[in-house]
């Protein structure tokens, strides 16, 4: 998740780029960049300059005061690394002869087009898949093409995977040309300028007249106007929208949270947690550059804190299903202090979402003195876990602002769903045919998502009706265990209600004495091998006046006669079923915590990254 701005018109284009990149830090803060040309030909060589510099903004305020960029036409770039990790040559823009690039997304074939456009002849200066297309483009240039627009439209035929693009050209210093498949694209209008943008918000203080792109669309955007065409050059012909929303609203999307706007976002971060490591054609798991061995794994030890804790419970459920490995999981802040047994035997896989978390990392040092290898899941690229790490998966799933974690989460769960098919499929365990299967669910699964998410009016209604009670209780068996964890923390560190987690069939144990009329027991209850013991548990708590709110599969026409209050999620396999169960609970407890008017981006106490142990 990268921010991009484009702009053409009368006025220096620089300054309006760093205002615009200032309002697009939140998609990414690795590294920035702009690049100028001047049309008019007074300054510059004619050739587009480009200033940029890993690290935030600042540095590339503080750059640009000693090596200007002066000209008209420019874009700007805000990274969030990916591909390659965060340095000087991997910031954007990327040159390639004439031409200047930038990108949000992930080219998913750049290993097959690096490699064949080195064989042919280019040099590459960066790590990054984006200088890939500069070069397309560059040649498409070269080939007789001489317009920029049908450079771009067959430089994009030769790509896969998610993208926005912004395109310069020297010969044409007046024009620019963007594309958007999946990575989001708005246009601006102005009197005599015109902009791009990944969000509104970058652009709302010069104009509110805007077009959305849609999939598949192309723009050349000029100082007169802008042509949107299909791949094909067919023309699109959009009406504009006036924005009435404030920046601030604008820069949350339009949600009234971060963290509203980053359970929305989850299908999509999903859909990029699986870009480029599902192989199809030999139902297959790829781990970009990771290589185990698993047959020096004989067993895995998970650890990790807070969301990514409850995570590692769900990866431990599925590794030992589907690869028959022996897992563990530890609470990265108790790790260290029972003196654990590991080996060269052991992989270490350690779960965190910043990568800085200071209890994990010192429980990557203790695992990594007694001879472990480690495997870092993380959301940022280049952190601390994932280097002190031997190999890093990361998740894609862009910044995550909120502290209550909510895509890094179910990303997480993807990680583990792809590292247990992944490891399944090497030592035997996982037949090639539930492989197939497995993959072709997971490649559904963001679709599935997005009906949950949209299904907040439900959970709105629920908020409302149990948002009075002093307490709630969750509960869930196997897999949806660590769920019903996780619904209690959403829940406890959003709107301050003491909640809890508990495995389902543990509540005859003690918390069943809770239960009287006032509690609302949150069950867990999809289709699958647990279902009727879950149900038993269901009337246990009817049969003491428990409210029972039961999330469970469209379609189940029993649950309805068990419980108070039905929420479905759609159908899916056991091993993916988290994914969506644990939807409703993100929105269940947001939506009490908005009741009560709690601080839901940034609850009392906590902290987004906590690196004190
Ligand atoms: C903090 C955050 C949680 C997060 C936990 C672990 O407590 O508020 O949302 O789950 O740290 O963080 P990590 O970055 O290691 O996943």
């Amino acid at each position: 998740m990268c921010g991009i701005i484009g702009y053409v018109g009368g006025r220096q284009a620089t300054p309006i780029l760093i205002s615009g990149l200032r309002r697009l830090e939140y998609r990414g803060y690795d590294s920035a960049g702009v690049s100028v040309i001047d049309p008019s030909g007074v300054t510059g060589d004619g050739r587009a300059r480009v200033v940029r510099c890993r690290g935030k903004l600042a540095a590339l305020e503080d750059k640009l005061t000693k090596e200007p960029a002066p000209g008209t036409t420019g874009m700007g770039h805000t990274r969030w690394a990916t591909h390659g990790r965060p340095s000087d040559e991997n910031s954007h823009p990327h040159r390639a002869g004439s031409i200047t690039v930038i990108h949000n997304g992930i080219i998913e074939n750049h290993l097959a087009l690096r490699a064949e456009l080195a064989a042919s002849g280019a040099h590459f200066s960066s790590e990054t898949d984006t200088e890939i297309f500069a070069h397309l483009v560059e040649r498409a240039v070269q080939s007789g093409t001489t317009d920029l627009t049908t450079a771009v439209r067959r430089s994009l035929a030769k790509v896969r995977g998610s993208f926005a693009f912004v395109v310069m050209s020297d010969k044409e210093p007046g024009t620019l040309v963007a594309a958007k498949n999946s990575s989001p694209l708005v246009v601006g209008l102005g009197d005599g300028e015109n902009y791009v943008a990944s969000d509104v918000t970058a652009i709302l203080s010069e104009t509110r007249r805007v077009i959305f792109v849609d999939e598949g669309e192309m723009v050349t955007v000029t100082r007169q106007g802008v042509q949107i065409t299909d791949f094909d050059g067919k023309p699109r012909v959009r009406e504009p929208k006036t924005i009435t929303w404030s920046a601030v609203q604008a820069e949350k999307g339009g949600y009234k949270h971060y963290m509203l706007k980053e359970i929305h976002e989850q299908p999509r971060a999903v859909a990029d947690t699986l870009v480029g490591r599902v192989d199809l054609e030999h139902d297959d798991v790829l781990l970009d550059g990771i290589d185990l061995d698993p047959e020096r794994i004989k067993r895995i030890v998970f650890i990790a804190c807070g969301t990514s804790y409850h995570a590692s419970l769900v990866g431990e459920f599925l590794v030992e299903s589907l690869a028959r490995i022996p897992v563990e999981v530890d609470l990265a802040s108790e790790f260290r202090y029972r003196d654990p047994i590991l080996g060269r035997g052991d992989l270490v896989v350690a779960v965190s979402q910043s990568g800085e978390t200071l209890d994990t990392m010192e429980a990557i040092r203790e695992a990594k003195k007694k001879g472990a290898q480690i495997l870092a899941i993380s959301n940022v690229v280049e952190s601390s876990i994932p280097r002190l790490s031997d190999h890093a998966f990361y998740t894609h799933a862009g910044p995550e602002i909120g502290v209550a974690s909510t895509k890094a989460f179910t990303t997480q769960l993807i990680a583990t769903v792809l590292l247990a098919i992944y490891l399944g499929r090497r030592t035997g365990a996982l037949p090639r045919e539930r492989a197939r299967e497995l993959l072709a669910e997971l490649l559904q699964l963001p679709n599935k998502m997005r009906d949950v998410v949209e299904s907040g009016a439900q959970l709105q209604v629920l908020a409302r009706r149990y948002g009075h009670s002093h307490g709630f209780l969750f509960l869930g068996r196997g897999a949806q265990y660590p769920i019903a964890l996780e619904g209690a923390l959403k829940l406890k560190e959003l709107s301050y209600i003491h909640a809890e987690g508990y495995a389902a069939g543990e509540m005859k144990h003690g918390p069943i004495a809770l239960i009287d009329e006032t509690l609302p027991v949150v069950v867990l209850a999809p289709r699958g091998p647990n279902y009727d013991k879950v149900v038993s548990n269901l009337a246990e708590v009817r049969a003491r006046q428990g409210k029972v709110l039961a999330v469970a599969t469209k379609g189940d026409a029993e649950i309805g006669g068990h419980a108070d209050d039905v929420i479905l999620v759609p159908d899916s396999a056991l091993e993916l079923q988290p994914v969506l169960t644990v939807l409703p609970l993100q929105l269940l407890a947001y939506y009490v915590a908005d009741f009560k008017g709690t601080d839901i981006d940034q609850p009392r106490n906590l902290a987004k990254s906590v690196t004190v142990e």
